[in-house]
């Protein structure tokens, strides 16, 4: 299966994929890697692994409408079967989602519904939660909201601060991520109403 990540950050979430698709029998290949701005990490993991590259800034269009559609085109034209958002920190328009329905994935570093929004550590740490994790979600217009298709807990430990329990959850994330993508790829997903399962649909 072809797959498009668009990161804005550090881009380990990506780096486990291109790990994992070294591999020839891993079901999924990166074939491209997207950012909302050129310094992103990511962009550089991409390069040493070969894959190609593009930018799409918000700053360099005149409203939201013209950089979702050139976000839209710019993924378009590497013909995925499905788009990863892995630490893509912008929410994807009506026009990305309208051309790639169903298809596009995003993690959360939060147990959702829990926790949604750009805080998710320093939230699940603030309420005292003993058990936090990762999301992995089919994205819909709302943020943090759509059908959930994995998840992973890790304990909270009680000297965590914000950087020491995002960094456990990105551990966990990163495997979940490259496990999910690896049967939604082999195996398909389905989604039903809130529920999402791997496979093809059944007989009805
Ligand atoms: C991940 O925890 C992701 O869920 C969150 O930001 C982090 C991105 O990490 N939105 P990276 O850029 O993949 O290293």
């Amino acid at each position: 299966a072809r797959v498009v990540v668009l990161v804005s950050g550090a881009g380990s979430n990506l780096q486990a994929l291109l790990d994992a698709a070294r591999d020839g029998a891993y079901p999924a290949e990166v074939v491209a890697v997207g950012a909302d701005r050129p310094g992103a990490a990511g962009l550089d993991r991409a390069r040493a692994a070969d894959v190609p590259t593009f930018v799409v800034p918000l700053a360099e269009h005149p409203d939201r409408a013209a950089w979702d559609a050139a976000l839209t085109d710019a993924v378009a034209a590497h013909r995925p079967d499905w788009v990863v958002l892995a630490g893509f920190m912008r929410l994807v328009g009506p026009a990305f989602l309208a051309r790639f329905e169903g298809r596009v994935l995003n993690t959360h570093p939060a147990l959702s519904p829990s926790f949604p929004g750009m805080h998710g550590p320093a939230d699940a740490l603030a309420h005292g939660v003993k058990v936090s994790g990762a999301t992995l979600f089919v994205v819909d217009a709302g943020v943090d909201t759509g059908v959930i298709v994995a998840q992973t807990a890790v304990a909270v430990e009680p000297d965590d601060d914000v950087a020491a329990l995002h960094e456990r959850i990105k551990v966990a994330e990163r495997r979940m991520l490259v496990d999910a993508v690896a049967r939604i790829a082999a195996d398909g997903l389905v989604v039903s109403g809130r529920h999402a399962r791997f496979g093809t649909p059944g007989p009805v």
